[in-house]
């Protein structure tokens, strides 16, 4: 087929390039590739630190596209970082969010401790001696998203503009932006965060809440710390403020407090792309030459692997996967 990719962000890219390694001929087309939300994004591989009561169905297509990252990641010779991540919690209310996380899991057969302060801080010495307690889940990993998005674009050719072909699908990838009619489905939820460089990073993903602000700290090789993230609902362009960048700094340097020397280089916000319910939109509109890859949220690295998968799957096999088909939100009468 002849497939035009609406959006080079990681989920445009990520099916741009599982359609081409199928043998089909694809054009993506993007005027900033990579510069959206995957610019922002930590690369949390967590299916469940991302996740509330009643999203389980998120945390299942999270855990199977967790399983695949390794294989991915070793396809785009992209390294992960497999430490896990930690959960904490600053003071007893704190605590209680880390129960409800650990809570979700054992709901799903993976059972994990919730441990003491103490055993806590053996695990991460960065940690500050306030943290109240925590859990640790093994099975996390993270990577760098603009690494991914790097060794995708080194794959894929984007194109500023569409040429003047009509492709045989075309699958929209745009984000938190989607086109008309497809518009009213996807939402923006800014998310702020800061970078860091420091000589004291923890050595896996700490995810916290601090008097009730959710906080996490997500470490690279080389010694930079991904700060992150405010999350906020609104309609105007995102961008960084003085208010977010410090609760969110204040938050991180709680629990570690090393942070407090690190150099700070860079603060940003993007949207993240909701859904009505927060599960994305991944398959087949009732346009049969457009297919949605969209509408991530907090997923969107995550959810990478899986959704290139499904989406190729479709366009080979007419496979569509129902919790996640973006009919569920159309009305049958919306057609281009
Ligand atoms: N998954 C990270 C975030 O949305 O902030």
């Amino acid at each position: 087929m002849r497939v035009r990719v609406l959006g080079a962000g990681i989920i445009g890219l990520a099916c741009a390039e599982e359609l081409l390694v199928r043998g089909h001929a694809v054009e993506v087309v993007d005027p900033a590739p990579g510069l959206g939300a995957s610019h922002a994004a930590a690369g949390m591989l967590s299916p469940s630190s991302e996740v509330w009561h009643g999203e389980e169905e998120i945390l299942r297509h999270g855990m199977a596209s967790l399983a695949l990252w390794p294989d991915w990641a070793g396809h785009l010779g992209v390294p992960l970082a497999t430490a896990g991540t930690l959960l904490v919690g600053r003071d007893a209310g704190d605590l209680q969010e880390v129960e409800r996380q650990v809570g979700l899991l054992a709901a799903h057969g993976h059972r994990v401790d919730v441990l003491a302060a103490a055993a806590v801080r053996r695990l991460e010495p960065t940690l500050s001696a306030r943290v109240a307690g925590g859990a640790l889940l093994p099975r996390d990993h993270s990577v760098d998203p603009r690494a991914v998005v790097a060794a995708l674009l080194a794959r894929v050719s984007v194109r500023p503009v569409a040429d003047a072909t009509t492709p045989d699908v075309t699958v929209v990838a745009t984000g938190a932006r989607l086109p008309a009619p497809w518009t009213h489905l996807v939402h923006g939820v800014r998310g702020e965060v800061a970078r860091a460089r420091t000589d004291d990073p923890p050595a896996r993903t700490v995810r916290g809440w601090v008097h009730g602000v959710p906080v996490y700290v997500v470490p690279r090789r080389g010694g930079e710390v991904v700060i992150g993230a405010t999350s906020e609902e609104h309609d105007a362009p995102p961008v960084a403020t003085i208010g977010g960048i410090a609760r969110l700094l204040e938050a991180a340097r709680e629990l570690v407090p090393g942070l407090d020397r690190a150099e700070l280089t860079e603060v940003l916000a993007r949207d993240r792309p909701a859904t009505a319910g927060h599960l994305p939109l991944v398959g087949p509109t009732h346009d049969p030459a457009v297919v949605l890859a969209a509408g991530h949220f907090r997923h969107g690295v995550l959810l990478a692997p899986l959704t290139a998968r499904l989406v190729a799957d479709h366009l080979d096999h007419g496979l569509v996967h129902a919790a996640l088909d973006p009919r569920r939100l159309l009305d049958e009468r919306i057609r281009p």
